[in-house]
Protein backbone atom coordinates (compact mmCIF):
# COMPACT_ATOMS: atom_id res chain seq x y z
CA UNK A 1 0.00 0.00 0.00
CA UNK A 2 1.30 3.12 -0.88
CA UNK A 3 2.23 5.71 1.95
CA UNK A 4 1.82 9.70 1.44
CA UNK A 5 5.31 10.86 3.13
CA UNK A 6 4.64 14.40 1.50
CA UNK A 7 2.21 16.46 0.09
CA UNK A 8 4.20 16.68 -3.69
CA UNK A 9 3.41 12.52 -3.82
CA UNK A 10 -0.41 12.93 -3.07
CA UNK A 11 -0.49 15.98 -5.56
CA UNK A 12 1.62 14.33 -8.28
CA UNK A 13 -0.58 11.06 -7.90
CA UNK A 14 -3.79 12.93 -7.84
CA UNK A 15 -3.08 15.00 -11.40
CA UNK A 16 -4.77 14.26 -14.33
CA UNK A 17 -2.00 13.01 -16.52
CA UNK A 18 -1.82 10.24 -14.21
CA UNK A 19 -5.10 8.18 -14.12
CA UNK A 20 -5.24 6.28 -17.49
CA UNK A 21 -1.67 4.45 -15.75
CA UNK A 22 -2.80 3.88 -12.31
CA UNK A 23 -3.78 0.05 -12.42
CA UNK A 24 -0.47 -0.09 -14.62
CA UNK A 25 2.08 1.56 -11.85
CA UNK A 26 0.24 -0.92 -9.13
CA UNK A 27 1.32 -3.86 -11.48
CA UNK A 28 4.56 -2.57 -11.90
CA UNK A 29 4.99 -1.89 -7.92
CA UNK A 30 3.77 -5.71 -7.39
CA UNK A 31 6.62 -6.73 -10.24
CA UNK A 32 9.04 -4.78 -8.23
CA UNK A 33 8.15 -5.98 -4.74
CA UNK A 34 8.21 -9.65 -6.44
CA UNK A 35 11.84 -9.39 -7.29
CA UNK A 36 12.80 -9.91 -3.59
CA UNK A 37 12.28 -13.12 -3.80
CA UNK A 38 11.79 -15.85 -0.37
CA UNK A 39 15.32 -17.20 -1.25
CA UNK A 40 17.12 -13.76 -0.41
CA UNK A 41 19.22 -12.84 2.71
CA UNK A 42 16.73 -11.35 5.37
CA UNK A 43 17.85 -8.40 5.58
CA UNK A 44 18.54 -7.71 2.28
CA UNK A 45 14.35 -8.72 1.94
CA UNK A 46 14.05 -6.20 4.84
CA UNK A 47 15.72 -3.38 2.89
CA UNK A 48 13.65 -3.88 -0.41
CA UNK A 49 10.70 -3.58 1.70
CA UNK A 50 11.70 -0.71 3.42
CA UNK A 51 12.78 1.17 0.01
CA UNK A 52 9.51 -0.06 -2.00
CA UNK A 53 7.05 1.11 0.94
CA UNK A 54 8.55 4.51 0.81
CA UNK A 55 6.95 5.12 -2.84
CA UNK A 56 8.43 7.56 -4.99
CA UNK A 57 6.76 9.84 -7.86
CA UNK A 58 7.00 6.84 -10.34
CA UNK A 59 7.58 9.33 -13.15
CA UNK A 60 9.49 7.42 -15.01
CA UNK A 61 6.99 4.48 -15.08
CA UNK A 62 4.94 6.86 -16.09
CA UNK A 63 6.45 8.23 -18.79
CA UNK A 64 7.13 4.77 -20.04
CA UNK A 65 3.46 3.78 -19.98
CA UNK A 66 1.78 6.80 -21.88
CA UNK A 67 4.79 6.80 -24.51
CA UNK A 68 4.20 2.82 -24.60
CA UNK A 69 0.47 3.41 -24.89
CA UNK A 70 0.27 5.97 -27.75
CA UNK A 71 1.84 3.34 -29.75
CA UNK A 72 -0.31 0.60 -29.01
CA UNK A 73 2.77 -1.41 -27.00
CA UNK A 74 1.82 -4.38 -25.10
CA UNK A 75 0.55 -3.60 -22.02
CA UNK A 76 1.91 -6.52 -20.25
CA UNK A 77 5.64 -5.54 -21.78
CA UNK A 78 5.14 -1.98 -20.57
CA UNK A 79 4.78 -2.95 -16.93
CA UNK A 80 8.04 -5.39 -17.44
CA UNK A 81 9.68 -2.21 -18.71
CA UNK A 82 8.34 0.37 -16.33
CA UNK A 83 9.25 -2.02 -13.29
CA UNK A 84 12.75 -2.35 -14.91
CA UNK A 85 13.48 1.39 -15.38
CA UNK A 86 11.84 2.30 -11.76
CA UNK A 87 14.13 -0.59 -10.08
CA UNK A 88 17.38 1.30 -11.56
CA UNK A 89 16.15 4.37 -10.81
CA UNK A 90 16.15 2.98 -7.27
CA UNK A 91 19.04 1.44 -7.59
CA UNK A 92 21.00 4.48 -8.81
CA UNK A 93 19.43 6.76 -5.79
CA UNK A 94 20.83 3.76 -3.18
CA UNK A 95 24.38 4.57 -4.40
CA UNK A 96 23.62 8.10 -4.98
CA UNK A 97 22.71 8.73 -0.80
CA UNK A 98 25.54 6.67 0.21
CA UNK A 99 27.90 8.58 -2.42
CA UNK A 100 26.31 12.35 -0.84
CA UNK A 101 25.95 11.00 2.24
CA UNK A 102 22.31 11.65 2.34
CA UNK A 103 20.38 10.67 5.57
CA UNK A 104 17.03 11.03 4.40
CA UNK A 105 14.87 9.92 1.28
CA UNK A 106 11.63 10.14 0.51
CA UNK A 107 10.77 11.40 3.87
CA UNK A 108 12.25 8.13 5.63
CA UNK A 109 15.93 7.12 6.69
CA UNK A 110 18.13 6.12 3.53
CA UNK A 111 20.07 2.71 3.55
CA UNK A 112 23.10 4.32 4.61
CA UNK A 113 21.73 6.00 7.60
CA UNK A 114 21.15 2.70 8.96
CA UNK A 115 23.81 0.29 7.67
CA UNK A 116 27.30 -0.06 6.76
CA UNK A 117 28.72 1.45 3.48
CA UNK A 118 29.50 -2.22 2.29
CA UNK A 119 25.98 -3.01 2.68
CA UNK A 120 24.38 -0.43 1.09
CA UNK A 121 26.67 -0.70 -2.16
CA UNK A 122 25.65 -4.46 -2.43
CA UNK A 123 21.60 -3.54 -2.26
CA UNK A 124 22.20 -1.07 -4.89
CA UNK A 125 24.33 -3.95 -7.24
CA UNK A 126 21.47 -6.56 -6.09
CA UNK A 127 18.66 -3.65 -7.31
CA UNK A 128 20.84 -3.51 -10.51
CA UNK A 129 20.67 -7.41 -11.23
CA UNK A 130 16.88 -7.34 -10.82
CA UNK A 131 16.91 -3.78 -12.88
CA UNK A 132 18.62 -6.00 -15.72
CA UNK A 133 17.08 -9.30 -15.42
CA UNK A 134 13.46 -7.49 -16.00
CA UNK A 135 15.11 -5.70 -18.99
CA UNK A 136 15.84 -8.96 -20.45
CA UNK A 137 12.20 -9.78 -19.45
CA UNK A 138 10.80 -7.48 -22.21
CA UNK A 139 12.62 -9.79 -24.50
CA UNK A 140 13.98 -7.38 -27.40
CA UNK A 141 17.54 -7.57 -27.76
CA UNK A 142 17.95 -3.69 -28.95
CA UNK A 143 16.06 -2.78 -25.55
CA UNK A 144 18.59 -4.68 -23.47
CA UNK A 145 21.22 -2.99 -25.41
CA UNK A 146 19.49 0.76 -24.93
CA UNK A 147 19.21 -0.25 -20.81
CA UNK A 148 22.86 -1.32 -21.03
CA UNK A 149 24.10 2.13 -22.35
CA UNK A 150 22.08 4.40 -20.02
CA UNK A 151 23.28 2.56 -16.93
CA UNK A 152 27.04 3.17 -18.06
CA UNK A 153 26.00 6.74 -19.02
CA UNK A 154 24.68 7.23 -15.30
CA UNK A 155 27.36 5.85 -13.58
CA UNK A 156 30.08 8.02 -15.71
CA UNK A 157 27.97 10.72 -15.08
CA UNK A 158 27.90 10.19 -11.22
CA UNK A 159 32.01 9.62 -11.15
CA UNK A 160 32.10 13.17 -13.58
CA UNK A 161 30.48 14.53 -10.88
CA UNK A 162 32.49 13.29 -8.23
CA UNK A 163 36.20 13.29 -9.31
CA UNK A 164 35.78 16.27 -12.20
CA UNK A 165 33.03 18.85 -11.25
CA UNK A 166 33.46 19.76 -7.92
CA UNK A 167 33.33 23.26 -7.38
CA UNK A 168 33.49 23.81 -11.68
CA UNK A 169 31.29 26.96 -12.52
CA UNK A 170 30.75 25.83 -16.12
CA UNK A 171 27.62 26.09 -17.97
CA UNK A 172 28.29 23.05 -20.55
CA UNK A 173 29.80 20.64 -18.04
CA UNK A 174 26.56 21.28 -15.63
CA UNK A 175 24.19 20.25 -19.24
CA UNK A 176 26.19 17.35 -19.75
CA UNK A 177 26.14 16.05 -15.91
CA UNK A 178 22.82 16.78 -15.77
CA UNK A 179 22.13 14.68 -19.32
CA UNK A 180 24.07 12.14 -17.96
CA UNK A 181 22.85 11.85 -14.22
CA UNK A 182 19.17 11.97 -15.24
CA UNK A 183 17.60 13.14 -18.78
CA UNK A 184 19.84 9.48 -20.08
CA UNK A 185 16.93 7.73 -18.04
CA UNK A 186 13.83 9.55 -18.80
CA UNK A 187 15.15 9.59 -22.68
CA UNK A 188 15.51 6.04 -22.34
CA UNK A 189 12.00 5.59 -20.48
CA UNK A 190 10.07 7.59 -23.91
CA UNK A 191 12.00 5.66 -26.26
CA UNK A 192 11.80 2.33 -24.71
CA UNK A 193 8.48 1.97 -24.67
CA UNK A 194 7.63 3.57 -27.94
CA UNK A 195 10.49 1.10 -29.60
CA UNK A 196 7.99 -1.70 -28.19
CA UNK A 197 4.98 0.06 -29.78
CA UNK A 198 6.57 0.75 -33.26
CA UNK A 199 9.19 0.39 -35.55
CA UNK A 200 9.06 3.88 -36.85
CA UNK A 201 12.22 5.93 -36.46
CA UNK A 202 10.83 9.30 -36.98
CA UNK A 203 8.37 8.51 -34.19
CA UNK A 204 11.01 6.78 -32.14
CA UNK A 205 13.14 10.13 -31.96
CA UNK A 206 10.16 12.66 -31.21
CA UNK A 207 9.69 10.47 -28.02
CA UNK A 208 13.11 10.31 -27.66
CA UNK A 209 13.47 14.18 -27.75
CA UNK A 210 10.42 13.88 -25.06
CA UNK A 211 12.07 12.60 -23.00
CA UNK A 212 15.37 14.11 -23.49
CA UNK A 213 13.88 17.64 -22.55
CA UNK A 214 11.29 16.88 -20.10
CA UNK A 215 14.14 15.01 -18.27
CA UNK A 216 16.75 17.90 -18.43
CA UNK A 217 13.80 20.16 -17.27
CA UNK A 218 13.38 17.61 -14.11
CA UNK A 219 17.22 18.08 -13.10
CA UNK A 220 17.11 21.45 -13.25
CA UNK A 221 13.79 21.58 -10.81
CA UNK A 222 15.29 19.20 -8.71
CA UNK A 223 18.28 21.49 -8.05
CA UNK A 224 16.29 24.21 -7.96
CA UNK A 225 14.41 22.80 -5.54
CA UNK A 226 17.23 22.17 -3.37
CA UNK A 227 17.65 25.60 -2.84
CA UNK A 228 13.91 27.10 -2.81
CA UNK A 229 12.32 23.27 -1.70
CA UNK A 230 11.68 22.46 2.35
CA UNK A 231 12.73 19.30 3.41
CA UNK A 232 9.71 18.18 4.73
CA UNK A 233 8.19 18.41 1.21
CA UNK A 234 10.76 17.08 -0.62
CA UNK A 235 11.58 14.30 1.78
CA UNK A 236 15.15 14.29 1.23
CA UNK A 237 18.01 17.14 2.69
CA UNK A 238 17.95 20.42 0.72
CA UNK A 239 20.48 22.90 0.76
CA UNK A 240 23.41 20.52 0.25
CA UNK A 241 24.18 20.82 -3.52
CA UNK A 242 26.86 23.65 -2.52
CA UNK A 243 27.93 22.32 0.16
CA UNK A 244 28.84 19.18 -1.48
CA UNK A 245 30.68 21.25 -4.08
CA UNK A 246 27.63 20.55 -6.76
CA UNK A 247 27.37 23.56 -8.90
CA UNK A 248 24.12 24.06 -10.17
CA UNK A 249 22.01 26.03 -12.77
CA UNK A 250 20.94 28.82 -10.05
CA UNK A 251 24.89 29.23 -8.58
CA UNK A 252 26.11 29.47 -12.17
CA UNK A 253 23.19 32.05 -12.98
CA UNK A 254 24.24 33.47 -9.68
CA UNK A 255 27.87 33.85 -10.34
CA UNK A 256 27.75 35.28 -13.95
CA UNK A 257 25.93 38.26 -12.99
CA UNK A 258 28.00 38.30 -9.64
CA UNK A 259 31.04 37.80 -10.39
CA UNK A 260 32.98 39.77 -7.56
CA UNK A 261 30.54 38.58 -5.08
CA UNK A 262 33.34 37.59 -2.72
CA UNK A 263 31.60 33.98 -2.09
CA UNK A 264 31.87 33.90 -5.80
CA UNK A 265 35.26 33.93 -5.56
CA UNK A 266 35.88 31.81 -3.00
CA UNK A 267 34.08 28.76 -5.17
CA UNK A 268 35.85 29.99 -8.19
CA UNK A 269 39.42 29.59 -6.17
CA UNK A 270 38.27 25.80 -5.15
CA UNK A 271 37.16 26.94 -1.81
CA UNK A 272 33.89 25.46 -1.47
CA UNK A 273 34.67 23.35 1.49
CA UNK A 274 34.40 26.47 3.28
CA UNK A 275 30.72 25.79 4.21
CA UNK A 276 30.69 29.40 6.43
CA UNK A 277 30.88 31.04 3.02
CA UNK A 278 28.92 28.66 0.96
CA UNK A 279 25.81 28.98 3.20
CA UNK A 280 26.43 32.62 2.58
CA UNK A 281 26.33 31.92 -0.97
CA UNK A 282 23.24 29.94 -0.83
CA UNK A 283 21.40 32.57 0.56
CA UNK A 284 22.50 34.90 -1.62
CA UNK A 285 21.20 32.73 -4.76
CA UNK A 286 18.20 32.17 -2.75
CA UNK A 287 17.10 36.18 -2.94
CA UNK A 288 18.49 36.23 -6.23
CA UNK A 289 17.01 36.45 -9.69
CA UNK A 290 19.08 32.97 -10.30
CA UNK A 291 16.27 31.20 -9.15
CA UNK A 292 13.48 32.47 -11.52
CA UNK A 293 16.53 32.24 -14.37
CA UNK A 294 17.19 28.77 -13.84
CA UNK A 295 13.40 27.80 -13.66
CA UNK A 296 12.87 29.90 -17.03
CA UNK A 297 15.23 27.55 -18.28
CA UNK A 298 13.40 24.13 -17.46
CA UNK A 299 9.98 25.85 -18.61
CA UNK A 300 12.00 26.30 -21.99
CA UNK A 301 13.29 22.19 -21.73
CA UNK A 302 9.12 22.07 -21.10
CA UNK A 303 7.55 23.86 -24.13
CA UNK A 304 10.68 21.92 -26.69
CA UNK A 305 9.19 18.53 -25.14
CA UNK A 306 5.67 19.59 -25.96
CA UNK A 307 6.44 20.71 -29.25
CA UNK A 308 8.66 17.54 -30.19
CA UNK A 309 5.52 15.51 -29.33
CA UNK A 310 2.96 18.01 -31.27
CA UNK A 311 2.61 15.53 -34.10
CA UNK A 312 0.38 13.16 -31.61
CA UNK A 313 -1.89 16.19 -30.46
CA UNK A 314 -4.71 14.20 -31.51
CA UNK A 315 -4.39 11.09 -29.57
CA UNK A 316 -5.71 11.14 -25.45
CA UNK A 317 -2.28 10.05 -24.27
CA UNK A 318 -0.87 13.52 -25.82
CA UNK A 319 -2.36 15.24 -23.29
CA UNK A 320 -1.45 13.40 -20.41
CA UNK A 321 2.29 13.66 -21.72
CA UNK A 322 1.82 17.24 -21.54
CA UNK A 323 0.14 17.73 -18.55
CA UNK A 324 3.02 15.36 -16.61
CA UNK A 325 5.72 17.61 -18.42
CA UNK A 326 4.38 21.14 -17.21
CA UNK A 327 3.75 19.00 -13.91
CA UNK A 328 7.76 18.56 -14.00
CA UNK A 329 8.19 22.74 -13.49
CA UNK A 330 5.33 23.08 -11.21
CA UNK A 331 6.18 20.21 -8.51
CA UNK A 332 7.23 20.96 -4.98
CA UNK A 333 8.54 17.58 -4.59
C1 LIG B 1 15.36 11.88 -7.72
O1 LIG B 1 14.38 11.47 -8.61
C2 LIG B 1 16.69 11.87 -8.39
C3 LIG B 1 16.81 12.83 -9.49
C4 LIG B 1 17.03 12.46 -10.70
C5 LIG B 1 16.71 14.24 -9.21
P1 LIG B 1 12.83 11.58 -8.27
O2 LIG B 1 12.53 12.97 -7.84
O3 LIG B 1 12.05 11.04 -9.42
O4 LIG B 1 12.71 10.62 -7.03
P2 LIG B 1 11.47 9.80 -6.47
O5 LIG B 1 11.50 8.48 -7.18
O6 LIG B 1 10.20 10.54 -6.73
O7 LIG B 1 11.78 9.65 -5.01
C1 LIG C 1 20.38 12.39 -8.99
O1 LIG C 1 21.03 13.53 -8.64
C2 LIG C 1 21.38 11.29 -9.08
C3 LIG C 1 20.98 10.08 -9.81
C4 LIG C 1 19.79 9.79 -10.15
C5 LIG C 1 22.05 9.15 -10.14
P1 LIG C 1 20.90 14.26 -7.25
O2 LIG C 1 22.02 13.92 -6.36
O3 LIG C 1 20.64 15.70 -7.51
O4 LIG C 1 19.59 13.61 -6.67
P2 LIG C 1 18.99 13.91 -5.26
O5 LIG C 1 18.84 15.39 -5.16
O6 LIG C 1 19.92 13.32 -4.27
O7 LIG C 1 17.66 13.22 -5.34
MG1 LIG D 1 21.97 13.14 -4.30
MG1 LIG E 1 19.39 16.97 -6.10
Amino acid sequence: MRRGYFPGEADFLSTAFITPVQDGIREVEQLMRSQAGNEHHPDLRAALEHLLTAGGKRVRPTIVFLSGQLFNASHPRLVTLGAAVEMLHTATLVHDDLIDGSLLRRGIPTLNARWSPAATVLTGDFLFGRAAKLAAETDYLPLMKLFAETLTVIVNGELTQMFAAKGIIERKNYYSRIYAKTASLFEMSSLAATMIGTEDETIRAAMKTYGYEVGMAFQIMDDVLDFTGEQATVGKPVGSDLLNGLVTLPAIYYAESHPDDPEVRTLADGGWGNNEKMEQLVKSIQASNAIRHATEEAIEHVEKSVEAIKPFEHAPEYHSLVALARYIVDRNS
